[in-house]
């Protein structure tokens, strides 16, 4: 692991606890075992809390590695795999270096900022023969799965429009992120999962033409500073009809910390026939207990992304969508390296890479959107509100424009 925080606890975690003695199987691979062997970590404070805390004792040999030589010396170990779960902005690096050590990657979403980072990553597994691959786990939630598959099958026709919003609470911004948030917004961290929703669920067969946004700020941040409260991004896509579809994307994480939907979501979708609505407060569990909601426990939980249970069965276990999507990965990495005779590996290899959903190869859109989008907020915040971003036009792949001023800011050469 580079990097142990948040979404290591929710989601690594319990796979990392479960794998090291009850292995993943698959009928091509046999019994997989997964082993936690290195963290790589700004401080390793919370590593030594891990390892103190867990009663697990295969994790209580875990390497704990900090500073400035972190990355290198967790790679001169013998791990085959390398997760890259650092905030945003400190994803490539590591990525790119673990790659180069001929590592299996998996990185957090979003996966890099700009398409030079991915244009070099994802040549860089190809040359060294390994994995390369993103974390969107909306994209296994079984709504998400409905609605693609309906998407899919032709029972909803034609996409046209769509709203989704995500609204995370003050505690996250203020606390948990507080070492790293100046400077950013809540798009990047969190319009990325809408953004490879639309993407994965209605593409590839249309093109990306162009991306706008604004947003506010004043409480994270100050009111004129490079830190945003929220965000507004909308994306248009041109399907091969000509017909146009465009995206709002709401994101924030400024909701005061009782508001009932913490971490809300809502998506609709409208369609030349019908229309799909999904709001996590109207489909979901609605749980109150005193004294323990909205703080310990959520009012609106969603146990589809991840719960603790008690199974019918007598079993404790921790599952959902969001570790079903990491263990999904070993399963792929596993396949590659253990699902059948070496000589075949290239075509296991190709086989897993050939997978969308995941492959930092089919993530080109949205590092696309997530690049416009930076380069507008950051115009935004030296004093040019308003800029758009075309998409495959004459001048670039990328090229950006400020109201008024007709020359183009080229961010991207290459074709998207
Ligand atoms: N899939 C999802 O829905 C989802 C949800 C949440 C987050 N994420 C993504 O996961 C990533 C991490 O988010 P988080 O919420 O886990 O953040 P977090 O709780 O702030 O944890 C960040 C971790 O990265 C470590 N770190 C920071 N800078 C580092 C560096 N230069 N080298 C090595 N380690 C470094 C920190 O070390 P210390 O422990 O020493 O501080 C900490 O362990 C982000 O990209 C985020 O977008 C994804």
């Amino acid at each position: 692991m580079v990097g142990f925080g948040m979404i290591f606890d929710e989601t690594y975690r319990p796979v990392f606890e479960r794998r090291c003695h009850d292995p993943l199987y698959t009928v091509e691979t046999g019994p997989v075992y997964l082993h936690l062997s290195a963290v790589a970590s700004r401080t390793g404070e919370r590593v030594s809390r891990y390892v103190a805390s867990t009663t697990n004792a295969a994790l209580h040999q875990i390497q704990s590695f900090t500073g400035v030589a972190a990355i290198p010396d967790l790679l001169r170990t013998d791990c085959h795999v390398v997760c890259v779960a650092t905030p945003d902005d400190r994803h490539f690096d590591a990525a790119r270096s673990a790659l180069i050590a001929k590592k299996h990657v998996l990185i957090e979403k979003p996966s890099v900022l700009s398409l030079v980072e991915l244009d070099e990553l994802t040549q860089l597994a190809s040359e060294n023969g390994v994995l390369a691959k993103v974390v969107y786990h909306k994209l296994a939630d079984p709504d998400h799965k409905k609605l693609r598959t309906l998407y899919r099958d032709g029972v909803l026709r034609h996409v046209n429009n769509g709203y989704c919003s995500l609204l995370e609470p003050k505690s996250i911004s203020g606390g948990q992120f507080a070492e790293w948030i100046t400077g950013r917004n809540p798009a990047t961290y969190v319009a990325v999962h809408y953004l490879k929703l639309v993407d994965f669920t209605f593409g590839p067969e249309w093109s990306l033409c162009r991306v706008s946004a604004t947003g506010q700020r004043g409480l994270v941040g100050t009111a004129t500073g490079p830190t945003w409260d929220s965000v507004q991004l909308q994306v248009v896509y041109r399907h091969p009809d000509l017909r146009e579809a465009a995206f709002d994307i709401h994101t924030s994480w400024v909701t005061p910390d009782n508001f009932p939907g913490y971490v809300d979501q809502e998506v609709q979708f409208r369609f030349d026939n019908g229309v799909w609505n999904a709001h996590q407060r109207k489909r979901g569990v609605e749980l109150t207990v005193e004294n323990r909601t909205p703080g310990e426990l959520k009012n609106t939980p969603n146990y589809h992304y991840n719960g603790t249970f008690l199974e019918p069965w007598g079993e404790r276990s921790q599952r959902g969508y969001g570790i079903e999507v990491i263990e999904r990965f070993f399963q792929e990495v596993a396949f590659v390296e253990f699902g059948g005779p070496a000589a075949d590996r290239v075509h296991r290899l190709s086989a897993m890479r050939a997978l969308a959903y995941n492959d930092l190869s089919a993530d080109r859109n949205c590092v696309a959107i997530v690049q416009a989008l930076e380069a507008i907020l950051g115009r935004a915040a030296t004093g040019t509100p308003g800029c758009v971003v075309n998409v495959n036009e004459a001048f670039g792949g990328l090229v950006l424009y400020e109201p008024g001023n007709a020359a183009p800011l080229v961010l991207y050469r290459n074709r998207v």
